[in-house]
Order: structure tokens, then sequence, then C-alpha cells
């Protein structure tokens, strides 16, 4: 199936700019009586608990957390917050967010801006009928491990970003020895499940590299992975001129890699699929290929706040046909 852009969302972010329609929209989104639970039959256990659907909304939606309760209300199994710094971030410049209507995806260099890990948890009040992970970054190891101590008691699981295509500091961290710190320092702490998030593997030298880093991660009593973050292209039309990108062309990667990770590191491992889930279809595809959970961000941008519950009601008819 298809999915081209809701057209009064086109419409919209023609006139706005897809970032000040996507700020408007998080604002009115707290206004709107919706309350989409998920369909029946979808529910799933994992690490975090019991989830009343595997469809969660990936990390970069809200960046603050102080859109939480209104997001809770779509029917999302959970919700990735963030990502959080240690102190707040503006951002790089804009124009940082463009659509790309005919590859169904998306372009991004927003550079990770957020209020700081501490305000998120100044403001967060809990939220019912879905979880919540907490998406953290950092430029050192000490950031991630100060961040992570911040906000896990108040979360059901944290998710350690080191896959941003634009942040340099965090991607330079994927070496198995960095990683085999990073994993150990978290774990003298660690009381909740901890996954790591990861850049698309480009190559079969990068899947292998990929694997091996994982091997590490999870031999430190890590808990599992998100795959993939955006892939990292030429955008001319932001302002940065490079950037992030999402939706549809990550599809067969994300699958690619969630298929080599269930066979290589086995049932242990956690993985949250992510990466141009746009269809209930795309979602259905993921679980087979080994993933507990799926996440979505583009599908949220081009098919609106029903898109978790669309796909919800996908996946069913797919498991059923
Ligand atoms: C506008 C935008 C902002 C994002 N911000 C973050 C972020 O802060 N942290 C993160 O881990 N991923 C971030 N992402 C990546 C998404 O979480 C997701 O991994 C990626 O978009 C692939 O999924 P999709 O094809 O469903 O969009 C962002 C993506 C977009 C489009």
């Amino acid at each position: 199936m298809s999915i081209r852009i809701n057209p009064a969302i086109k419409l919209l972010a023609h006139i706005l700019g897809p970032e000040l329609l996507h700020k408007a929209w998080l604002r009115l989104l707290k206004y709107l009586p919706l309350e989409l639970e998920p369909p029946r039959g979808l529910e799933v256990e994992t690490k975090m608990g019991r989830l009343r659907s595997p469809i969660g909304l990936a990390a970069g939606y809200d960046k603050s957390g102080k859109y939480l309760g209104a997001l809770s209300k779509l029917g999302f199994g959970y919700i990735v917050v963030g990502s959080f710094t240690l102190k707040p971030r503006k951002g790089h410049p804009k124009p940082r967010i463009a659509y790309r209507d005919a590859e169904q995806a998306v372009v991004n260099s927003m550079g990770l801006p957020n209020p700081g890990v501490v305000e998120f948890v100044r403001n967060f009040n809990g939220v019912k009928g879905c979880k919540v992970v907490a998406s953290i970054t950092g430029d050192t190891l000490d950031e991630f491990v100060e961040c992570f101590t911040i906000v896990q008691n108040i979360v059901d699981a944290v998710e350690v970003n080191i896959s941003c295509p634009t942040h340099e500091a965090s991607m330079g961290m994927k070496r198995p020895e960095t990683i085999r710190e990073l994993a150990e320092r978290l774990r003298e702490f660690k009381s909740k499940p901890i996954y790591i998030k990861i850049p698309p593997p480009a190559t079969s030298e990068d899947m292998d590299e990929t694997c091996k880093l994982l091997k590490v991660w999870m031999d430190c009593g890590m808990d599992g992975v998100t795959a993939i973050n955006t892939l990292l292209v030429d955008a001319p039309e932001l302002a940065l001129g490079k950037g992030g990108l999402s939706g549809r062309p990550l599809r067969s990667t994300m699958l690619r890699t969630v298929d080599r990770i269930r066979k290589e590191l086995g049932d242990e491992v956690e993985i949250n699929a992510v990466g141009g889930i746009m269809t209930g279809k795309d979602a259905s595809d993921a679980l087979r290929a080994g993933a507990n959970t799926v996440q979505i961000m583009t599908a949220m941008l081009f098919r609106g706040p029903k898109a978790p519950r669309r796909i919800a009601e996908e996946l069913i008819s797919d498991k059923v046909c």
C-alpha cells in the first residue's frame, strides 16, 4: 500500500512549514477528544511489561515530554520520548524538516533540540494505558550515565541513542570497546530495561560490526536494541544541507537488520523495529522478521494521529489473512 501525505497535512505544511505544523499539531492534540484504544488481540509481553499493542511511537515526535498525556490516548503500546541530553539544546538551524512525498519519506536535521533531562523529569506526571521509554543521548559517556541515573526511575525503560546522523559525538561511540564501557557503567545503576538505538547498517561489513557490537551490549547485561535510526543523505532543502532520511526508503534495511540480529543473537535480545513502518503490512513483516515491537515516526507525520489505530487494524487483518 502506498501512503501519500494526507492532503490537509500537505496544505498546512506548505503554509506553515513542517516543523511549525508539527508544534501546532502537538498543542492542538491536547484539546482533541480522542480516545483511540487499540483493537484487542495485539497484547504483547516485553521486558518493560505487558503492552496493549506492539506499536510504539518512535523517539523524536515528542522531544520534550509535554505531550505524553495527549499522545497516550492514540492507542500506542508505548511512547519513546526525547531524545534528551543533560543540558538543554537548541539543535541545528532551520529549516530542518522536509517532506519527500513521492518517496514516502522525510529528511530532518533537527540536531536533538530538547529542554534537557532535568526539565523532563520535573514536568513528568506519568501516563495511563501505555508505557513510557526515555531516549537519552550525549557528547560523552559521563553524560549518558548521568542522564540515565536522572531519568530511569520515572520511566518504564530507557533507549540509548548513539545513532543520530547529524550528531557526530554520539555516532562516534559505536565501537565495541566504547559500547562495553558504556554498558558496564550503566549496569552499575540499572533497574529498568535498556535498549540501544543503532544506525542503519549500510554494507554487509556494517551489518557484521553491528552484530558484534550488540553481542558486547547483551553480554554486559543489557536488554535489547531499537533498529534503526535515520540514514544520512544530502538534503539541499534543509539549512544544514544534509539530514537523516526516514520513512519508506528505510524499510528493506530495517527488515534485513531485524532478521540478521534475531538469527545471530537468539531469543534473549528484545528487538524494537523502526524505519519505514507505514502500514500494518510493514509492521507485520517486521514482527515476522523477529521484532518484539515496532515503532512509527514518519507514518505519524504522513497519516496523522489515527496512524497507530489504523496500523493496528491493518495488522490484525494481515494476521487473519
Ligand atoms: C523529525 C524527526 C526527529 C527525530 N528525532 C529523533 C530523536 O530525537 N532521537 C532518535 O533516536 N530518533 C529520532 N528520529 C528517528 C526516528 O525515531 C526513527 O528512528 C526514524 O525516523 C525511522 O523511523 P520512521 O521511518 O518510522 O520515521 C527522528 C526522526 C524524525 C523524522
